[in-house]
């Protein structure tokens, strides 16, 4: 350090560098010397063969990315997917036995988000006098159900959590036949229409009536299509018209799909057929047009699905069958508990708080908290099901290929291009059944001869599975009221 001027002259903070040329201030090269180095025959050549392998591992790595991407199997392109398609809908037709009416039903929307549920269908809410189409105002909400505001309410929060709200507008509901005996249909639909764009114009998703094959014929029906499907352009969110079609055939079912320009058809036909032949012969009628059909065990009748699944093994295997089955899984409230009803009941009260444990020192009423038990329980394998809906492309909107069907069972599988596969098997029956579970040779699809547990349940049975366990697909024994998911990975 020295004192005085500093050498070179610089000032306070500025460092400038200079290299005396007589001093060796390190052992590098000077730049008259590289250059020199640099010039000779020797380096010339050594620069001249890395610049080569240089581009010729640049040029390598190019041709090997391409014949990678070549040689990818090409992934299938994805189906066009609307909302109702990519989770299970909820309904609830009396918000007095939900919640309390509209206002109630709002604090209830975080549950129903957490059950991944992807739409609500609300009602029907209007008022009418069973019987007296005089009496029938569709743009009026039965105050023992709410008001405008509040339904309001109700749609803007659920629409904040991606849920959607469809209105059931079916006139006579409560009545003898749901759309009036006689009367005149053609100022029927004309109120229907009107209405219609009344509850669309307020934000509402969609539009559902029950037995709607005789409204579907008449002339105001492409207008009703016009109001609630819209105009159906790119990046608006599409409205959805729905229907009920109950005693129908699989065949009538898949006809109404293709004519009436309903975008989802709900039937009543897995109630309606016990038998798992008949089920599988729906299902291989009607999977090609999945994305159009709803699916429910007693939502077909606004009924919760206990009402015939009358055990607690039971009650998860047809939401097994409902979660994994191709088309949209339809669920009255309550059914996530699996809410059972007293015979004769419609609309019993939901059940709500179920996760609250009885307080220390409380007194236990033991038969009810039997019940607060098995609710916790059912809700676990319901969210469980919906979670795997939500993200297995093979249950969203894969391929379905029956296995094995009997009185009592059946199986099938569910597949989409490299995703991870899926084989339902059910036995609804009173007694243990073998299931020999085959593949109609198919292009491209083959079965392999085990398969591993995914999710199982089934209360009552001395036949045991295990998550994760690996069972014989040619040899699968399932107790009474046992219901399995299997899954099995792609192989190239
Ligand atoms: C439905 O009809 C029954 C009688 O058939 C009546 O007791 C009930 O109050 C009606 N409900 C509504 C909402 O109108
Ligand atoms: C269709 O879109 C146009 C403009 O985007 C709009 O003016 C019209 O009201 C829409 N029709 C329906 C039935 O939504
Ligand atoms: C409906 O259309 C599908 C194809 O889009 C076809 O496979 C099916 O047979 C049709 N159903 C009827 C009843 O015509
Ligand atoms: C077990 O079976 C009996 C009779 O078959 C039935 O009453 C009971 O509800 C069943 N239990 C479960 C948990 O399914
Ligand atoms: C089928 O599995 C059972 C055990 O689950 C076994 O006892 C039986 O021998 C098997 N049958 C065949 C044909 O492999």
């Amino acid at each position: 350090m020295t004192d005085g001027q500093p050498p070179g002259g610089e000032k306070n903070g500025s460092v400038k560098l200079k290299i005396p040329d007589d001093e060796v201030t390190f052992t590098g090269l000077s730049k008259e010397e590289l250059m020199r180095v640099a010039g000779t025959p020797g380096w010339v050549r050594t620069r001249w063969v890395l610049l080569i392998l240089f581009w010729l591992g640049w040029v390598g790595m190019l041709a090997g990315a391409i014949v990678i991407i070549v040689q990818a199997p090409r992934c299938k392109p994805i189906p066009e997917m609307h909302w109702w398609n990519e989770g299970p809908l909820y309904q609830v037709p009396d918000l007095e036995a939900f919640s309390d009416g509209l206002k109630g039903a709002e604090a209830k929307l975080d549950v129903i988000n957490q059950l991944k549920v992807k739409g609500l269908v609300l009602g029907p809410l209007h008022t009418v006098q069973s019987d007296n189409p005089a009496t029938l105002e569709l743009t009026t909400i039965n105050p023992s159900q709410g008001k405008e505001t509040e339904l309001i309410a109700v749609m803007e929060k659920a629409h904040k959590k991606g849920m959607s709200i469809v209105l059931d507008l079916t006139p006579n509901y409560n009545g003898t036949s749901p759309w009036f005996i006689g009367g005149n249909t053609g100022n029927l639909m004309e109120k229907v229409v009107a209405a219609a764009e009344h509850w669309m114009g307020l934000g509402v998703d969609g539009i559902k009536f029950s037995d709607f094959t005789d409204a579907a014929n008449t002339p105001q029906w492409t207008m009703l299509q016009a109001v609630v499907q819209g105009n159906n352009t790119e990046g608006t969110k599409k409205g959805v018209l729905m229907g009920v079609a109950t005693g129908v055939s699989p065949a009538e079912v898949s006809r109404l799909v293709n004519t009436t320009g309903v975008d989802l058809v709900l039937s009543d036909l897995l109630s309606s057929n016990n038998g798992g032949v008949e089920r599988i012969n729906a299902l291989d009628t009607l999977h090609s047009q999945q994305r159009s059909l709803g699916w429910g065990l007693g939502a077909a009748r606004l009924e919760q699905l206990s009402k015939l699944a009358t055990t607690p093994s039971l009650i998860r295997l047809y939401q097994l069958l409902l979660f994994t089955m191709p088309g949209t899984p339809m669920f009255t409230y309550g059914d996530e508990i699996g809410l059972h009803t007293q015979q004769g009941e419609k609309n019993p009260k939901m059940v709500w708080d179920i996760e609250k444990e009885p307080a220390e020192g409380e007194a236990v009423d033991t038969a009810a908290e039997v019940t607060r038990k098995e609710h916790v329980a059912v809700m676990k394998w319901f969210r469980s099901l919906s979670d795997l809906r939500g993200k297995e492309r093979s249950l969203l909107h894969g391929d379905y290929y029956p296995l094995y069907s009997s009185a009592s069972s059946l199986s099938f599988l569910r597949l989409w291009d490299q995703s991870e596969r899926f084989i339902t098997a059910v036995n609804w029956g009173e007694a243990p059944e073998t299931l020999k579970l085959s593949l109609a040779p198919t292009e491209g699809v083959e079965l392999p001869t085990t398969a591993v547990v995914k999710l199982t349940a089934g209360l009552n049975s001395t036949i045991e599975f295990t998550e994760d366990s690996t069972v014989e697909l040619d040899n699968l024994t399932l107790g009474p009221g046992q219901a399995v998911l299997l899954h099995f990975p792609y192989t190239g």
